[in-house]
């Protein structure tokens, strides 16, 4: 089937629905484009969890904050349909904003505490942004699969949360972080970095390898450990650091022994204007 692309809310209800009817399973990719290797791994693995692979490609204004980069966020809608295209999609979706959030917009999705910490309190308005967003793209397309990436794991855990809460009868499945060969994790936002700061940039995979490493040499205190990363972060000076912290995944509570099934290091780092995370999952 050649990709098919949908501008209106309309079409994309309709078409979705007529898959509903023949009973095609469409698994769900929501994007806000400029699309790299790490997106089209979610493609692929959409694809291979469904019968139909949707995308969608939208900057989503509401959850950039007043002082963020939603006019300067990298677009390329050509190079993103024909990258869809070629992973497997079947359907991209790409609305105007108006179409999203027509005047008068008043209505908003939030997930409480988990929203406001780590990521929430750098961008206070961000992932009710994105609750609301994937929220109408879920009553939209009405997916069987969602799938979205580790890369952003606190995002993740608040879509499982909404999904959970708002009785969306919708599996949220989660696809691992794709990195750069030297290890840099795979983002939008990396085009803003310059050489230099790509290369300080490394620092953020080489600590959170350094705490896996740690870990499973059976340290289980996170303060020491979280203390070795920091080192390593700002040795990539003149890195800022935002957070850097080890939480339960299952509840992002703060953990100060590394002693659940599955911890989850996670850092905000700045390099100059630009901001990025990035996060390792490790299972014990
Ligand atoms: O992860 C992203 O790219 C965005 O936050 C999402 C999920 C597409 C919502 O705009």
């Amino acid at each position: 089937m050649a990709l098919q692309v949908f501008r209106s809310t309309l079409d994309m209800h309709k078409a979705c629905e007529q898959l509903h009817m023949s009973r095609k399973r469409i698994g769900l990719v929501p994007t806000m484009g400029y699309l790299h290797a790490g997106h089209v791994s979610l493609f692929r693995y959409a694809r291979a969890h469904a019968d139909i692979a949707a995308a969608t490609i939208f900057v989503n204004p509401a959850q950039f904050g007043p002082n963020e980069d939603f006019k300067r966020y990298p677009r390329d809608f050509e190079h993103d349909c024909s990258l869809a295209e070629e992973a497997g999609v079947d359907i991209v979706f790409a609305p105007a904003d108006e179409e999203m959030y027509a005047p008068g917009y008043a209505s908003y999705v939030e997930v409480e505490h988990v929203s406001k910490i780590f990521e929430g309190a750098f961008r206070p308005t961000h992932f009710r942004g994105v609750t609301t967003i994937v929220a109408k793209l879920f009553n939209i397309v009405r997916p069987q699969t969602a799938v979205f990436g580790q890369k952003d794991a606190q995002q993740v855990f608040l879509l499982k949360k909404m999904a959970l809460d708002l009785n969306f009868n919708i599996e949220i499945l989660v696809v691992p972080i794709v990195r750069e060969t030297d290890g840099l994790a795979m983002s939008s936002r990396n085009v803003y970095l310059s050489n230099t700061e790509r290369q300080q940039a490394l620092v953020l995979s080489q600590a959170l390898f350094q705490a896996q490493k740690r870990v499973q040499e059976g340290e289980r205190r996170c303060g020491v450990i979280l203390d070795e990363m920091k080192n390593i972060v700002l040795s990539g000076r003149p890195a800022q650091i935002d957070y850097i912290a080890c939480v339960d995944p299952a509840t992002f509570e703060i953990l100060e022994n590394a002693l659940k099934p599955q911890i989850l290091f996670l850092l905000a780092v700045r390099f100059g204007p630009t901001r990025l995370i990035d996060n390792i999952l490790i299972s014990l």
